[in-house]
């Protein structure tokens, strides 16, 4: 034993006062932001300089917290995504709210494990996912989970489904004890993650039916139940059907009752991707598009889509409360949910999902709910329905622009057209110029190929467009459009 003192370290600040001062610049500054984005392009490259400085060697020496804070304003915040901008209409983005932004923060400063265990912050989830349930007429009793998203809501629901079968024991079998291929039904509009879950349940895609949309995008129901008869005669097994609310190209949504009543005809599972038309049913004046929805086995959304919560955070809701248990509950002895103390609790969200470790992104959706309440989330998704349609009308009434789809909800597909041009030229052209008014930093809208087309996809999930913005896309494109074709004559 030496007198030396023992140096114990830790990452909490030697000077508290300072880590408070740089504490509250970051949240002036990331309100500064977001207060300002007009000013600023809508999104813009990321310089080679600035990539190769995501290049460095790992820094064995501090640098401090003020300098790693001015490397983050000075690489990171001006090429972020964009995905704040009042006109950020690609994919299907949330632009993320003030209140979700700090709430995450609060998370983190918390953070409470989600897992499981006795602690207020589990309640809050509950609370979160009871809503969730009275927001979309879905059963009380319903057992459901917050996830990181869309695509793990998917795999979630399909994962119940598939163990839920019951002649076999799917979780100690697995698909091998399968006597017949499971079919999974859904449109040939119907997003890419229930593909990559099915193959990952190790169906194999070949366990997917994929069946035609009619001109509305929706799925073809006498298609549907055509396939379901053939594939039974074919010693098939139809398993599952999958309806969307809505479509990611087109929003366009499936006749959801109608789904419902085949599947509880043919006793097959039943799971509506609702991953951001689902939340139209807070709008009294869309809610009746997705009727329907309330009677699926299983029901996938997001809250970071259309209800504009900062990423990530979706939620999976399951019918057959036994059943969501049952597929993924597993104890072992260091994990035993006891009766008092900080392991007390019977229902562990790691019992309904795989993950173990699961962040506290509840809080942000219960505050964001909280301060606003829900009426206004019901009206920003109108609003932006009604935002599409004033853009559907702004390309009905331009003679350069054509409409490629109807506008169901808050999508709207068009594209630039030109006297004498093929479809092969146009969609090279409007390919072209979907990059020229990204990288003009106007607006973000991205593309997708409808019947063969290339379309200018705008998806409005945000609750910072205003009309008028609308105005200066449609003048963005027209003038790109007209550009394109200059430089196609002068070059021809
Ligand atoms: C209809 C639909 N389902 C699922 C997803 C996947 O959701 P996430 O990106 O949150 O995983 C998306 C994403 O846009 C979607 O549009």
């Amino acid at each position: 034993m030496t007198d030396q003192p023992i140096r114990e370290e830790t990452l909490d600040p030697q000077n508290w006062d300072e880590m408070r001062a740089l504490a509250y610049q970051m949240v002036d500054d990331m309100l500064d932001h977001l207060r300002t984005l007009r000013e600023r392009p809508a999104w813009q490259p990321t310089p080679d300089e600035v990539k190769e400085r995501m290049q460095l060697p790992l820094p064995h020496e501090p640098e401090g917290a003020e300098s790693a804070y001015e490397d983050f304003k000075r690489d990171v915040l001006p090429y972020s995504m964009g995905s704040p901008h009042p006109r950020f209409w690609g994919w299907v983005i949330s632009p993320g709210t003030p209140m979700g932004m700090m709430a995450d923060m609060l998370a983190a400063g918390l953070n409470p494990n989600m897992g499981g265990a006795s602690h207020v912050s589990n309640e809050v989830e509950f609370q979160v996912i009871d809503w969730c349930k009275e927001m979309l007429s879905y059963p009380a009793e319903a057992s459901g989970l917050l996830v990181s998203g869309g695509s793990m809501a998917n795999l979630v629901g399909l994962t119940v489904a598939r163990n839920s079968l019951s002649d076999i024991d799917m979780r100690k079998q697995g698909v091998g004890g399968l006597s017949q291929r499971l079919m999974l039904y859904c449109s040939t509009e119907t997003h890419s993650s229930v593909q990559k879950a099915v193959e990952m349940l190790g169906l194999g895609s070949d366990s997917i039916h994929s069946i035609p949309v009619n001109d509305a995008y929706q799925i073809e129901v006498d298609a549907l139940e055509a396939a379901i008869a053939a594939d039974k005669a074919a010693g098939l097994r139809p398993w599952c059907i999958v309806g969307s609310a809505a479509t990611t190209n087109t929003a366009s949504i499936d006749d959801l009752n109608r789904l419902a009543d085949i599947a509880e005809r043919e006793g097959m599972w039943y799971h509506v991707d609702g991953a951001f038309g689902a939340l139209a049913a807070l709008s009294p004046e869309l809610k009746s598009m997705v009727a329907g929805m309330e009677r699926a086995d299983s029901l996938a959304f997001d809250l970071h889509k259309w209800f504009y919560a900062p990423f990530e955070v979706g939620c999976a809701l399951v019918r057959d409360r036994a059943k969501h248990r049952n597929a993924f509950t597993l104890t072992p002895s260091y994990l035993v949910h006891g009766e008092r103390g900080i392991t007390a609790g019977k229902d562990w969200f790691s019992d309904y999902g795989f993950q173990l470790t699961r962040s506290f992104r509840a809080l942000k959706v219960w505050l964001m709910i909280k301060t606003e309440g829900i009426d206004k989330y019901g009206r920003l998704i109108y609003q932006n329905v009604e935002q599409a349609r004033y853009l559907k009308a702004l390309v009905e009434a331009a003679p350069e622009l054509e409409l490629l789809a109807p506008v169901a909800l808050n999508v709207v597909c068009f594209r630039f057209k030109a006297a004498g041009l093929d479809d092969d030229s146009l969609n090279a052209l409007n390919k072209e110029l979907l990059i020229r008014v990204q990288e003009s930093g106007t607006a973000v809208v991205t593309g997708t190929m409808l019947k063969g087309k290339q379309a200018i996809r705008m998806c409005n999930v945000n609750h910072r467009t205003r009309r008028e913005d609308f105005d200066l896309l449609v003048h963005e494109v027209i003038r790109t459009g007209n550009e394109l074709v200059a430089e196609t004559t002068v070059a021809g």
